[in-house]
Formats: structure tokens, sequence, C-alpha cells
């Protein structure tokens, strides 16, 4: 597998401002675009911004869920459902990340949902996915975005579409069909399961995807989870000030690791070496722009439409629960953000640079490490190689992927004495065995 690629990196920001004010169109056929998701509450976020784009430039196509994080199958996709009913949308295809099973040789059954991460696809759904138990279940964790909070039920009007378990349309099935059909660029919000199953799986349609936009991994991040302001009351606790990571309630043990990447690294190395155009949007960009109080108050006085009722409501009801006190320093404009740099990019005419009115790019060589040093050593923890006379998918037995894997949140591997965690699994890398950084462009910030 080739290890160089480039990627255009967002590295910072220049907030807000003419949002739209200096739209110019691209001519022709609007842009046609496919959203993966894990319908975490920023999700739904940045899925109202792109429905409340222009049609005629930005033509979403088709919503496949990763259910293999923040939110489960039968509610994610339900929840999708009525709100796209709201935006009067029932056209767009919903997809769901399903059963998974891929065999021992590494084969790839067809048509596979990806409802686990790869790595622990054996032949069903058995294992015990190691990487989500980095996302509480009650209070602030799944249970609770999997209903937003109750929301849905309680605010979103219901329409006819609701999810039919078995047969559903798999986020397999929705990606060969809208990808098959013409040019398209693929967002991905949440881990990178479906697509990279897709790409592994189908890759002669690869010349149909135009560019994919991630948001995910840290590549140099300083503020993950907040840090105290620097005229702090003593009550401010200061959380992961300087690490890359964004594992909020597991960052002692592995604080490296961004969430996205985190629910299954190998998928993301995998999309990020696709060979296909890539911008990352790490939490370096995102983790300069949080949801202060001025905006939140702002926002507050200003929900003169359904959508932002129902977006101011699930973000109030974010802050409420938020798990310190820290809401208006440590929750950031992940995937809304993301989704605007995107269309701001496409709306240019895909620039060779990535100017767009949000953000400083940047290229860069990276890739993702998906196990910790020592590599080689079999230590029972990597499904890839131990106990296999030929590693799946034919990897190699010293490179990045074949040392220990994090088999759980509370890993003894991971902690070290008297200092914080050493796992690194899933950490965006700059590739260091190239030249670091030859080549950094800035667009001049608007
Ligand atoms: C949307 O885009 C189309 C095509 O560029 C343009 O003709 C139309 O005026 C735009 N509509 C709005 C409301 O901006
Ligand atoms: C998985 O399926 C293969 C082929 O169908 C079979 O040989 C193997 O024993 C199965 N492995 C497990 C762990 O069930
Ligand atoms: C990325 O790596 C390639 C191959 O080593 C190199 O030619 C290129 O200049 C590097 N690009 C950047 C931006 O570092």
């Amino acid at each position: 597998m080739s290890i160089q690629r480039y990627l255009h990196i967002c590295i910072g920001i220049v907030m807000m401002g003419t949002m739209g004010a200096d739209m110019y169109c691209v001519k022709g056929q609007p842009q046609r675009i496919l959203l993966d998701t894990d319908v975490d509450t920023d999700d739904l976020f940045a899925l109202l911004y792109l429905l409340k784009l222009n049609r005629s430039e930005f033509d979403l196509q088709a919503i496949t869920i990763n259910t293999n994080a923040w939110t489960d199958a039968g509610h994610a996709v339900n929840q999708v459902y009525d709100v796209l009913y709201m935006m009067g949308r029932d056209d767009i295809a919903v997809g769901v990340g399903g059963e998974g099973a891929i065999l021992e040789d590494g084969t790839i059954i067809q048509n596979v949902g990806g409802y686990l991460p790869i790595i622990e696809q054996g032949n069903g759904t058995a294992g015990y996915c190691r990487y989500r138990q980095a996302i509480p279940v009650g209070p602030g964790g799944r249970l609770d975005i999997d209903t937003n909070y109750g929301f849905r039920k309680s605010f979103l009007p219901q329409g006819r579409r609701k999810y039919s378990p078995l047969r559903q349309p798999t986020a397999q099935q929705v990606m060969i069909d809208k990808i098959s059909a013409g040019p398209i660029t693929v967002l991905i919000i949440g881990a990178h399961t479906n697509f990279a199953i897709f790409l592994m799986n189908n890759p002669h349609l690869k010349k149909n995807i135009e560019h994919i936009y991630v948001m995910g991994g840290g590549v140099r991040s300083k503020n993950p989870t907040g840090c105290c302001p620097r005229k702090a009351i003593s009550a401010c606790q200061t959380r992961q000030c300087g690490n890359r990571g964004n594992l909020f309630t597991a960052y002692t043990y592995n604080p490296y690791a961004e969430f996205n990447m985190f629910g299954d690294p190998f998928a993301a190395y995998q999309v990020i070496h696709s060979g296909i155009p890539v911008t990352l949007i790490p939490l370096d960009a995102t983790n300069t722009i949080p949801i202060t109080r001025e905006f939140f108050d702002a926002f507050e006085k200003n929900q003169h439409t359904y959508d932002a009722q129902y977006c101011f409501m699930s973000l109030k009801m974010a802050r409420d629960t938020w798990f310190d006190d820290q809401f208006y320093t440590s929750y950031f404009m992940w995937d809304s953000f993301t989704i605007g740099i995107a269309t701001s990019i496409m709306r240019n005419g895909k620039p060779q640079n990535g100017e767009n009115e949000f953000a400083e790019m940047e290229y860069m060589n990276i890739t993702v490490i998906t196990s910790n040093k020592p590599y080689q050593i079999s230590d029972g923890s990597n499904p890839f190689f131990d106990g296999l006379k030929v590693p799946k998918f034919n990897l190699k037995r010293n490179g990045v992927h074949s040392g220990h894997v994090q088999t759980g949140i509370r890993d003894p591997f991971c902690l070290v004495k008297n200092g914080k965690g050493r796992c690194k699994v899933s950490t965006c890398l700059l590739f260091v065995a190239n030249e670091k950084y030859v080549f950094s462009s800035f667009a001049s910030p608007r």
C-alpha cells in the first residue's frame, strides 16, 4: 500500500463574517454530495447547514449512517428521516451500516454494512467494540444522542419513512447506487467504516469520487476538550490541554486519538490512502471555534424558523447536559464547520490550494497509525495478525498496523506510571519518513 498521500489540511480559522455574501456559483450542474454521519448532535447541525444551501448548487443525494459510535441503527435512521421530512427532502436516500462480515483471509462479503470497526469484523457482529467504549452509554452518551434527548419524538414532524429492520437499504448499497451514477463528493463526519469498506470492495468506482472531506484527527491540536482561560477562577479544571486527541472520557489512557479516527482507525487509514484527494478538517481547526456564550445568546434571539428552533433546542440541551461546566470553551463547531469549509471550497470551483471563506489550508503528508509500538510483537490484541498465517488484507508484519491494538478503554498496556497514557492508536501523524512540510500554502484570510 502506498504511504504517500497529499492531504489538504485545514489549520486555522477566520471566523464567520460574510457567510454567503460573496457567493459565486459554479456554473452548470449542482455538486452531487454523499454524507456519511454518525448522527451525533453536531452532525445534525451539519446536515441542516447542508440542507439550507442552495439546492441548485449543492445536491445532497444520500446519507449513510455509521451506527458504531454515538448512535444505534434504528434511532439514527429515524432521526435522519424526520429531519429530512421537516426539510421537505424525502427524496434523499438513507443507508445504514448493517451487519459486517469479513472472512479471516480478508475477503469482504458483498454488501456489508460495516456495523463494527473493520478490525472487529469476523464472520459476524459478535465483537465487543473496543473503540466504542470511549463513548459513554448513559448520560451525555449514546442513549441520549440516539433520540436527540427525546426531541425527535417531541418536536420533529413525522413523515412516512421509518426504519425497517432487515429491509433498510444498507450504506453499501446506497453508496454503490449513488457513486456509480456520476461524479460525487463525499463528506465524512463520523468514523470511516462504511466508506472504507466501500472503497475496498469497489475500487472501480473510485474514479467517480471527486473529493473527500473529513472531519477528524488531531494533527497538532492543542485544545481538544478545553483549556482554562488565562484568568480562570480556580474552579476551572484543565482538561487535556496541549494533547492532540479528544477522547474526553478516556484521554488519560489515550491522549492522542480523536473520536472519528478512533472509531475505526484502519478504515480511516484506507480512506486517507485511497488515492482520492482528501481535505482533512482536524481538531486543530475545529477547536479554535468554541460555541461561546455570545454565540449562544445571539442564536437564542434568532430562532426564526422551525429548523432553527430545533437546532437551538438541541444545542441548549447539549449545553445543559455537558459533562463539565466548561461548555463555552470546550464545545466546538466540529461537523458544521467542516461542511462550511467543504461547500465553500466547492463553491469557489475547487481551487488548487483549497481557498475558502473560513479557513487557511496547508498541504501535508500524513498517515493514520493504527497500532502501538513495538510493531511486529504478537500479544494477542491484534486480530489482523495474531494467530493468522497470512495477515488480513496482506498487511505487512512490521508496519504501523502490526503492534498492540488498544483492547478497550482501560487497557493496562496504555497506562504508564505517573504519566499520561501512551496509547497512540488512531492519531493522525505527520508522516515522518518523508520530509515534513515541503510545501505549505496559505490562502489569505478573508
Ligand atoms: C441558487 O443557485 C442558482 C444557480 O446558481 C441561482 O440561479 C439561484 O438564483 C440561486 N438561488 C438563490 C435563492 O440564491
Ligand atoms: C468463519 O467462516 C469460515 C468460512 O465460512 C469458517 O471456516 C470459519 O471457521 C469461521 N470462523 C469462525 C470464528 O466462526
Ligand atoms: C509528500 O511526500 C512526497 C513523496 O515523498 C513528496 O514528494 C512531497 O513533496 C511531500 N509533500 C509535502 C507537502 O510534504
